[in-house]
């Protein structure tokens, strides 16, 4: 019978270390893990290395049995942990494996935008007017009054201005109430014709499409929307030419067979003007010979469809410009591209291009 109250050998206490590390080492599930218990007992100051410490007070035989004891409980330990190791990562691995890719899976189908309606109108627009031998110019949205106005025949106090309610724009610094500025939010693109017969000699042939601004705001007038500019300067150019392209213009873009008409109008910076109107095509019924468009609602019940004012570029802007009115005639026009996006689209209301409703843009995948 052993002694309860007696001090633990020295084997009894190693192997209570060995019984506490196997526990230990069962509880790691990491090599970090793993390796705190290696010092926990085998470290410099672990617990099996402090027994060892104990050799030094037993006898010679004594010793030789515990030595042999330590060294089988230290490669015991060594090799279970060694054990430990591989046993995790053989769990890592087969988890890995046992990891099914699912390859049937599909990403949700990507969802492509479109263009704008008026963007794609004005692309189409352009590669009309570019096959008519036309180059494609830009001008800025703010705009100086001399181009936007004066030097377009339409001097301060012109009554043409009010029909054009403008957005002054205030400089750099400048602070509401302070007196309006020489700049605008332009008006409609005939400015892009000054800054052309500004920069470049005749022969002229361009369209400028872009943004204008106005103080607008009914059903079918918005106080921001998009125009093309058309300008022809050269030696003998006349009206014929004007209607020949506007023609030409208007079979390649609604497609041939609409009637077009010109009617007398006024602008200060042509002379003859008119108002370029086509005949409607939501309302035309094809007739004997010509087509009619009887009237609807989007035509107003006239059966034509104004698209913008054109005629002969007036002497007077030739002067403004640098331009000899003496050799040189040309012909602009105006006309808006948004009233012919509801036109090619059959769009009834123009607020419906511009108030954003995806619903309403996604209609129109271009
Ligand atoms: C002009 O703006 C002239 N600069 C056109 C021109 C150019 C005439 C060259 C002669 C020579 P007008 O104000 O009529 O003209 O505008 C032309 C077109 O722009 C109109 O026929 C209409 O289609 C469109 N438009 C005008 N105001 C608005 C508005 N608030 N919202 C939408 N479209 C508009």
């Amino acid at each position: 019978m052993t002694d309860p109250t007696a001090e633990p050998s020295p084997t009894q206490l190693l192997e209570r270390e060995r019984e506490r590390f196997e526990a230990e080492l069962a509880d790691a599930v990491d090599e970090a893990a793993i390796y705190q218990v290696q010092v926990r007992f085998l470290g410099k100051k672990g617990s099996v290395t402090q027994l060892r410490k104990l050799m030094a007070k037993a006898s010679p035989e004594e010793r030789k049995q515990l030595g042999q004891a330590f060294n089988e409980t230290k490669d015991a330990m060594e090799s279970a942990m060694e054990a430990r190791r591989k046993q995790l990562e053989d769990q890592v691995r087969e988890l890995e494996l046992s990891r099914r890719v699912d390859l049937s899976l599909c990403p949700s189908p990507r969802q492509p935008g479109s263009l704008h309606p008026i963007t794609a109108t004005r692309r189409r627009l352009e590669r009309v007017f570019h096959r008519l031998g036309f180059d494609v110019f830009d001008g800025p949205h703010v705009e100086a009054e001399d181009y936007n106005f004066d030097k377009l025949n339409i001097e301060a106090g012109h009554p043409a201005r009010d029909m054009q309610d403008t957005f002054f724009v205030l400089p750099p610094g400048a602070k509401r109430g302070d007196e309006p500025s020489n700049f605008v939010l332009r008006t409609h693109t005939s400015p892009v014709q000054v800054r052309t017969m500004l920069t470049h000699r005749p022969p002229i042939k361009m369209v400028a499409p872009g943004t204008v601004f106005r103080r607008d705001d009914d059903p079918t007038h918005s106080p921001m929307f998009n125009q093309i500019e058309g300008l022809y300067v050269d030696r003998g150019v006349t009206m014929a030419d004007l209607k020949a392209t506007l023609y030409n213009f208007v079979s390649a873009f609604f497609g041939a067979g609409l009637q077009v008409r010109f009617r007398p109008s006024y602008f200060p910076f042509v002379e003859p003007g008119a108002e370029f109107d086509v005949q409607c095509p939501f309302c035309r019924e094809a007739g004997q010979g010509t087509q009619i468009s009887r009237g609807c609602s989007v035509c107003k019940q006239t059966g034509w469809i104004e698209l913008g004012g054109a005629g002969m570029v007036h002497p007077a802007v030739f002067e403004h410009c640098g331009i000899d009115p003496e050799i040189y005639t040309g012909w602009a026009f105006g006309f808006g591209i948004d009233r012919m996006a509801m036109l090619r689209y059959g769009v009834p209301d123009l607020k419906l291009f511009f108030n954003g409703d995806l619903r309403f843009l996604e209609q129109f995948p271009c």
